[in-house]
């Protein structure tokens, strides 16, 4: 009797284990927690054209290496975790044009998600 009582409790723990493994994994990932400057900002700036002004003379310099452009970015354009102030994504917002380009929805999306996940250099 009792080996049966403490094979009931033995089984009731190996269940009640695996139960709590489940609920540990995470089911939901939000997809903006995904962006990578490297390949979902990064090259929005030769794909729309931006590099043709914003070259290597003067001014905001977006070609050159991803990291190069981000430390640019970070020297007035863009502040880490506030897009609403940072001018990379103010200029594009709700469909705004900079110079005569508008931005596609999921590139100002990417941009903004990138800049309120701290612009790292990823
Ligand atoms: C026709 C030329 C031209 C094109 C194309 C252009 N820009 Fe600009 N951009 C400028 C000029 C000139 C300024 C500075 C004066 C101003 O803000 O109007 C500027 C300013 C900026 C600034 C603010 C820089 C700062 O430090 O204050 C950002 C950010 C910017 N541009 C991003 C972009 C992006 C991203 C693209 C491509 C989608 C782009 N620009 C395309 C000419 C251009």
């Amino acid at each position: 009797m009792k080996m049966k009582i403490l094979i009931l409790i033995v089984f009731s723990f190996a269940i009640l284990g695996s139960c709590t493994k489940d609920t540990i994994k995470p089911t939901v990932i939000p997809v903006n927690t995904t962006v990578k400057f490297s390949t979902d900002v990064y090259p929005i700036f030769s794909a729309q054209s931006c590099t043709g002004c914003h070259g290597t003379a003067g001014g905001l310099t977006l070609s050159g290496t991803p990291s190069a452009v981000r430390t640019n970015l970070l020297l007035d354009a863009v502040i880490p975790s506030a897009s609403s102030t940072s001018k990379l994504y103010t200029f594009f917002a709700n469909g705004a044009s900079h110079k005569g380009i508008s931005l596609p929805a999921a590139s100002v999306s990417n941009i903004k998600s990138w800049i309120d996940l701290g612009a790292l250099d990823n």
